[in-house]
């Protein structure tokens, strides 16, 4: 006879392996890790990238055989999603063919439509998964870098930007702002702070001597996750293993895990402190954050004073690019994109 008790009982052991087999779709776990292979993988691009380096933009002139060649900027772009903007995108680079490169690192685990646009055509890179608040978005920003390093020697400036992020100024107005105003000395654009007072915490999210020696409380800076490098930084970034060592552990705590915001300017900060002009060319508005989120932009709130408002900085500097807005933005942004945003 079945007895009913024993065979609930029975189901229960049975389903109890079937919880494991599911309970990342269930329990979605909090942190996608860095495999070995992958970790492999992105050493042996950081290598080529250096070694191809080596002879620099120098070499690369004189196998070109012109004294006068174009610099670029290279865009990378680190998204989870649609390039929702790719049409703004599309007419902020139409004309200006061999000033600047693409580079899109799509997160392949998320089911991203590849924009039609003809500028975004064939420059998705090998890209692996990508998280919030793990060190995955440090991967992805590297593995762009070093992409855009190896692919082409005239690539100068290397703009990190987001699936959110729109330009503010017509791409002449920032070739120039980059490539002019500070020759012959380049400098990256990044942010870096310290004493703010959330520091602590983040820098004890893995424990609290978690990272030293290399990265003691008072060299331990904070950023913003978007920022323009020079190359020379650039390669920087890519031959570190010093600090990535300390910024790939897992966070204990999440809420204070924002390794991206923290790995770029503490190790600038190091290596050198006078290239950096410590501030970002990208607003983003944090007042009224919501779960670590800068405000978002909604469609109602488009308009030229708000482009114009979003360009200020407390400084001499306008903002170049800006953050977050709904995908529904692309509309109302295109529609002031001639006459307002393109316009300087
Ligand atoms: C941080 O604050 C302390 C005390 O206020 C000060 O001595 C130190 O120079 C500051 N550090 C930086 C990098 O500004
Ligand atoms: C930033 O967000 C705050 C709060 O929502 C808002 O009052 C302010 O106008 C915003 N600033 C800009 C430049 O949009
Ligand atoms: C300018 O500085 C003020 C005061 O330090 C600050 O509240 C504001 O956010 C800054 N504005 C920008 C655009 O950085």
């Amino acid at each position: 006879m079945f007895n009913i008790p024993v065979a609930i009982s029975f189901t229960l052991l049975l389903s109890f392996p079937l919880i494991f087999l599911f309970a990342p779709q269930i329990f979605p776990s909090k942190h996608v890790d860095i495999s070995i292979p992958d970790e492999l993988d992105d050493l042996a691009l950081f290598r080529r990238a250096t070694l191809a380096s080596i002879d620099g933009v120098g070499g690369a002139i004189s196998r070109l055989g012109t004294t006068n060649p174009r610099m670029k900027i290279a865009f990378l772009f680190l998204t989870n999603t649609d390039l929702h903007f790719a049409p703004l995108w599309d007419r902020f680079f139409a004309g200006h063919d061999g000033r600047f490169n693409i580079y899109i690192h799509a997160d392949p685990s998320a089911r991203i439509s590849r924009p039609g646009g003809r500028v975004f055509k064939g420059r998705f890179i090998a890209a692996k998964r990508t998280q919030r608040a793990s060190p995955t978005l440090i991967s992805a920003a590297r593995r762009l870098m070093a992409t855009a390093l190896l692919d082409d020697p005239l690539n100068s400036y290397f703009a990190l930007v987001s699936q959110h992020c729109i330009p503010l100024h017509s791409f002449d107005f920032i070739y120039n702002s980059l490539f002019t105003s500070q020759f012959p000395e380049y400098q990256s654009f990044i942010q870096i702070l310290s004493n703010e007072s959330y520091m602590w915490d983040r820098y004890v999210a893995r424990g609290e001597r978690a990272m030293l020696p290399e990265v003691p409380f008072d060299r331990f800076r904070f950023g913003s996750q978007f920022f323009v490098l020079t190359r020379r930084h650039a390669l920087v970034v890519i031959r570190d293993r010093r600090l990535w060592r300390k910024f790939k552990m897992p966070c204990l705590n999440s809420d204070s895990c924002y390794p991206e915001e923290h790995y770029f300017p503490t190790l600038l900060s190091m290596e050198d402190p006078k290239g950096c002009t410590h501030y970002t060319l990208t607003r983003v508005n944090w007042t009224e954050s919501v779960d670590g989120h800068p405000r978002t932009y909604l469609p109602s709130e488009i308009s030229p004073e708000l482009i114009y408002k979003l360009r200020e900085s407390n400084s001499t500097y306008s903002h170049m690019f800006a953050r977050k807005f709904s995908p529904d933005c692309l509309k109302p942004l295109m529609k002031i994109a001639d006459n307002v945003i393109f316009r300087d």
